[in-house]
């Protein structure tokens, strides 16, 4: 049959401020690409709630409960109602947060020639939500399970298989939050155990570092990570800390990945300081982009997106103000989408 080829469903949750900015420009990219896609927007956020009077409607977790992938922009947190991607993560039991840190030739970083990645828990931890009015002030509940922990060691040695890594390092601190973190811990190395023990992956290292070490060492010697596993909020800080080596929020791309669904995002807001002027990086998004492809098994043309974007950031000229450069979004987008189309 001539007609073989997928057609992938994206939901397309753009968001405000910058994150209409950054899907057009990210889409224009992937429409270049040989690929079929069903694109449908869903709403989420400021003016969702300012129309609609929710953050997130059903309608919008069901569409991306129901295609293939879902691209979220950014949107702006509307105080006291839902936050839109925690609620989207929690539904969707997206439960890995995969936070590439790589630093790209002709972008200014801190270190060059790095290339780690950050595997994140994203559904329980500190970020449970169960927080607790006191006579003296507030607790907020840290919940950690072997189940959960199982799982996001699992993905990380499994990414790292995948991406060629020989190393995982486990993020915690044990030593203070015995009960809690000694679960991850366990639960670490019992996954650890069955990577290490394959006759395929004999140089396979593990280890552990207290997550006090491990933000110093990022700045020290980010070289001696290649990927990291570790619970929510550790992850959160870490994953930023990560990114301002790389050349900041712009740069950094994101997937929350579950056993069913993936949802890829910048890590960056809706930047409304910048909103409206067509100068947000792109990169961030294209990166999402990017790490979609790879979830729905299209890597080569994953890779070829990259590379584009790599051809882009590295010649210096077509880039936003925050590279250095005098571009527009979309004009970045659109010399990204021409090196991509002559690949
Ligand atoms: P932000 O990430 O929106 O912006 C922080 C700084 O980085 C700003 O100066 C901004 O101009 C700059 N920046 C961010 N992305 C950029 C890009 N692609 N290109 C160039 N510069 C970029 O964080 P902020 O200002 O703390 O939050 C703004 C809003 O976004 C808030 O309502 C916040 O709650 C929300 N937010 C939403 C997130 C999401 O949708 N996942 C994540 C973080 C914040
Ligand atoms: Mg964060």
């Amino acid at each position: 049959m001539e007609y073989s080829d997928i057609m992938y469903e994206i939901t397309l949750i753009p968001g405000d401020g910058i994150g209409p900015e950054v899907m057009e420009a990210a889409l224009h990219i992937l429409k270049a690409s040989d690929l079929e896609f069903k694109f449908q927007e869903a709403q989420a956020g400021n003016a969702c709630y300012q129309l609609t009077g929710t953050t997130l409607p059903d309608e919008t977790i069901e569409m991306a409960r129901n295609s293939d992938a879902t691209l979220f922009g950014a949107v702006t947190t509307v105080p006291g109602q839902k936050s839109a991607i925690i609620t989207l993560r929690r539904e969707l039991d997206l439960y890995a947060n995969l936070r590439p840190v790589k630093s790209y030739p002709g972008v200014k970083s801190i270190y060059p020639d790095l290339d780690l990645l950050i595997v994140r828990e994203n559904s329980e931890g500190l970020y449970s939500g169960v927080e607790q009015e006191t006579e003296e002030g507030a607790t907020a509940l840290r919940v950690v399970t072997r189940k959960a922990s199982e799982r996001i060691s699992q993905v990380a040695f499994k990414e790292a298989l995948k991406r060629g890594k020989t190393k995982v390092t486990a993020v915690h601190k044990a030593n203070v939050l015995k009960k809690t973190d000694g679960v991850f811990k366990n639960a670490f190395w019992k996954v650890a155990k069955e990577y290490m023990d394959m006759d395929d992956y004999p140089n396979f290292e593990v280890d552990e570092v207290y997550v006090d070490a491990a933000a110093m060492f990022l700045i020290t010697n980010p070289y001696r990570f290649q990927v990291l596993v570790t619970t929510n909020l550790f992850g959160d800080i870490l994953s930023d800390e990560g990114a301002g080596l790389v050349g900041g929020l712009g740069m950094a791309p994101s997937a929350n990945i579950g056993d069913v669904n993936g949802l890829f995002e910048p890590v960056h807001g809706s930047a409304p300081d910048i909103a409206g002027n067509g100068v947000a990086n792109p990169t961030a998004m294209i990166l999402s982009a990017s790490a979609m492809l790879h979830f729905l098994g299209e890597s080569e043309e994953a890779l070829k997106i990259e590379q584009a974007l790599m051809n882009v950031l590295k010649e210096g000229v077509f880039t936003t103000p925050d590279l250095g450069g005098k571009f527009t979004t979309m004009e970045m987008a659109q010399a990204v989408r021409e090196n991509f189309k002559k690949s």
